[in-house]
């Protein structure tokens, strides 16, 4: 390894599926892999998440559906986020499950549910109060009316409904319950129109594990399948789940430097005493954020050592003390078994394990471990 390498346990995803199918009761789950199993890789984290029992898999973007069909995935699959430009054809042909936010996306799915002579499995997404995804309540009557229609002409099948938290990760959090009597209102509605829903679907991870009263028929956890509990453990034994993803690279030379001297560009730190740098060979063309530079540790050897200085494109430093038995060709490991957390290196980047785990590997070929 001389340069930084990104590898998955994959038998972890399939673990954590089973952990949180334990928490799921008796819902359904559904797989978040989106955005390439936030830095999982798509195809094979899929494949480690049916091995875990996972009924569906959900995606943001269309083209992530349509490439888990590809790869042969023939279980039921969500797709949700788009406008009236969506690949409605080819997901219809390829049996996709499909959200729908707003009228003008479900004419696009009838239209070529009909040009198909088949019926579009369709999930109404409800903005119950994220402001994101979703038909504003004040229009959900209309695309309700709408897919009854649709439904009674052949051309849809509505099986879900759907709707995503604000503060899921803070529980107690008063929206939650908010949110959660929006949903029921909606689905009310779905039923006083007669709909006869599949599955009725709220639950990202933290409402998996801490609310079981808000489970409906299918959780849809994502985090936590990689491993990364979204809310602590109040047993401190991060519910059972194991972090998926490692990310290490090598110490490429070590050196020793007089006290005094400037590390990386802008001289950002200053060496406090004699004492020896380790280079390591990854930087933020890799996904090391730049900002990281004199906050977030690495482990080499069993130590802990914070980066010393600015993060460069391909190449940071460490300060490993005056008394060191680092050589070059030694692991650093940024993300891993012995080593810090991606949670930790979100904590001193200020933002959230989410965005550590997607840019790290959203960047880099990714190995199996
Ligand atoms: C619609 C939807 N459902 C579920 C999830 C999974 O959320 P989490 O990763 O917090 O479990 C996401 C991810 O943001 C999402 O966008």
């Amino acid at each position: 390894m001389s340069a930084l390498e990104v590898t998955v346990d994959y038998g972890a995803i399939t673990h954590n599926v089973e952990v949180l199918r334990r928490h799921a009761g008796g819902a359904a789950l559904l797989a978040v892999v989106k955005a390439g199993a936030y830095g999982h890789g798509l195809v094979p984290a899929a494949a480690a998440a049916r091995a875990g029992g996972a009924a569906w898999l959900g995606v943001a973007q269309p083209y992530e559906a349509l490439r888990l069909r590809e790869a042969g995935d023939t279980g039921r699959i969500l797709t949700w986020l788009y406008g009236p430009s969506l690949p409605a054809r080819d997901l219809i042909a390829a049996d996709v499950d499909v959200s729908c936010s707003s009228i003008e996306v479900l004419d696009v799915i009838v239209a070529e549910a009909r040009a198909a002579g088949t019926a579009a499995r369709v999930h109404i997404c409800v903005d119950t109060g994220l402001s994101r995804e979703g038909v504003a309540r004040s229009e959900l009557g209309a695309l309700l009316d709408r897919a009854v229609e649709a439904q009674g002409a052949g051309a849809v099948r509505v099986v879900g409904m759907w709707s995503h938290l604000a503060w899921a990760d803070a529980p107690g959090h008063p929206t939650i319950d908010a949110q959660a009597d929006v949903f029921r209102e909606a689905l009310a509605l779905a039923s006083a129109r007669g709909l006869d829903l599949e599955v009725r679907h709220l639950a990202n991870s933290a409402c998996t594990l801490t609310r079981p009263d808000l489970h409906f028929d299918l959780v849809r956890p994502g985090i936590a399948i990689y491993g990364l509990p979204p809310v602590p453990d109040p047993a401190g034994k991060r519910f059972g789940l194991r972090a998926a993803m490692a990310v290490r690279s090598e110490v490429i030379l070590v050196k020793d430097v007089a006290a005094g001297e400037g590390v990386s560009y802008g001289h950002d730190y200053v060496t406090a005493m004699p004492t020896t740098l380790g280079l390591i060979s990854a930087g933020y063309a890799d996904g090391v954020f730049r900002a990281a530079g004199n906050r977030a540790e690495v482990e080499i050897r069993g130590r802990r050592h914070r980066i010393a200085g600015r993060v460069c494109m391909d190449q940071f430093v460490v300060d490993l003390g005056p008394v060191t038995d680092v050589v070059a060709g030694d692991v650093a490991t940024l993300i891993g078994p012995g080593g810090p957390t991606a949670t930790e290196w979100a904590d001193v980047l200020d933002t959230i394990d989410y965005e550590v785990v997607c840019r790290f590997g959203g960047l880099r070929p990714k190995g199996a471990a």
